[in-house]
């Protein structure tokens, strides 16, 4: 029988890299809730990454399209949606430059679909101001900065490939319907988050799995490309917080103080793998990992450098990052090398 007052969140994108920390962090957290995860299960969703909530009498998963206007009427209409936290998104630039059609799809479309039926939705029960979207972006949105500054709430967007021009269109529709309608919308800028759970056609999955297979390391341009990299548990406390706390129609940057390069984020995972599977260097032929990273063609407008300005979060709502980096990429490099073993002994 349905429960009178449950809270129910609807997370969308929860199968994804950052969603399937989220949705165990969060149900932890909050064990009253109960949670729908829409997703489609692109190529980037792993339904794998859920086992540890799958089971769970408050956790429900529907497989199907944020753009689909039909489906997610049902949803709100099936259940009593309190709120919505939106990951789901293409989120990956390289594919973006190869074809955007997808990317305006899901984010910019999908965004869209989501903001107005959860607006006619809690319109007609009188919560338009109370029930709170909250939507989940990123600092590529800013744009590239140079040697120096940080991206501030205040910096206008200014998206340089197909991926950040789609978030930065969604982030805009996000707010519009806050100004529009008076909708208790909040979005969210985070920096590169690495982790469990990331697909391996990112960077730091792509570097573990080519050094572990004894295959060239790939690494754009002169790899001095720099990203300011939070660990994933870090961003979702922050999400956690900014979802109960924040102020509607604000914006929030999250970001981890933590700006590395490319070529010194490859270094790092090949030091951690020299110590942690010394046996494979004499199969692949090699003394140290280090000696697989092989500079490519660089990213076709590559954006320099990100680093985020966090500090209003910090003093607003008291939150900062506690994952030291050579903490969290142990860890992360650990938890995939466990993936890659057992993938070789199945
Ligand atoms: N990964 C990062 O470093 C990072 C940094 C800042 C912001 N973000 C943002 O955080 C969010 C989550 O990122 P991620 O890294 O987990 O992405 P991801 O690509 O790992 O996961 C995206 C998820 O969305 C689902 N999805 C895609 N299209 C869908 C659709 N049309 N309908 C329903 N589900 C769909 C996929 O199946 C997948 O489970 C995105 O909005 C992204 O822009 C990511």
């Amino acid at each position: 029988m349905m429960k009178t007052n449950e809270t129910t969140i609807l997370i969308t994108g929860g199968s994804g890299f950052i969603g399937s920390n989220f949705i165990p962090h969060f149900m932890n957290k909050h064990p009253n809730y109960k949670i729908i995860n829409l997703d489609n299960l692109t190529y980037a969703g792993n339904p794998l990454h859920l086992t540890e909530v799958s089971n769970l009498s408050n956790y429900h998963f529907i497989h199907g399209d944020i753009a689909d206007e039909q489906l997610v009427t049902d949803i709100f209409e099936r259940y009593d949606i309190h709120g919505v936290i939106h990951f789901a998104a293409e989120s990956h630039v390289d594919r973006s430059i190869n074809d955007a059609k997808q990317f305006i799809h899901t984010n910019v479309k999908g965004t869209m679909v989501l903001l107005q039926i959860a607006k006619n939705n809690w319109e007609q029960k009188h919560e338009l101001h109370n029930r709170r979207f909250h939507h989940i972006s990123t600092d590529e949105v800013y744009g590239s900065l140079g040697k120096t500054g940080k991206f501030t709430e205040a910096t206008p967007y200014n998206p340089r490939n197909p991926y950040s021009a789609s978030k930065a269109g969604s982030n805009m529709l996000a707010k519009s319907f806050g100004y529009t309608y008076g909708m208790n919308v909040i979005v969210t800028s985070s920096s590169n988050n690495y982790g469990p759970k990331q697909h391996q056609e990112k960077l730091i999955p792509t570097i573990i799995r080519k050094a572990l297979n004894g295959e060239a390391i790939p690494i754009y341009g002169d790899g001095s490309n720099i990203r300011d990299w939070i660990y994933v548990l870090d961003h979702c406390k922050a999400l956690d917080l900014v979802y109960h706390h924040g102020q509607s129609l604000e914006k929030y940057n999250i970001g981890g103080s933590n700006e590395q390069s490319n070529i010194a984020i490859a270094q790092q995972i090949c030091s951690i793998l020299d110590e942690l599977v010394p046996e494979l260097k004499t199969e692949h032929g090699i003394s140290r990992y280090e000696e697989l990273i092989t500079f490519t063609k660089d990213r076709l407008g590559h954006d320099q450098r990100y680093a985020v300005d966090d500090q209003k979060l910090r003093t607003e709502l008291g939150w900062q990052p506690v994952e030291e980096f050579h903490t969290g990429l142990q860890k992360t490099v650990e938890w995939y090398v466990n993936q890659w073993s057992r993938t070789k002994t199945h």
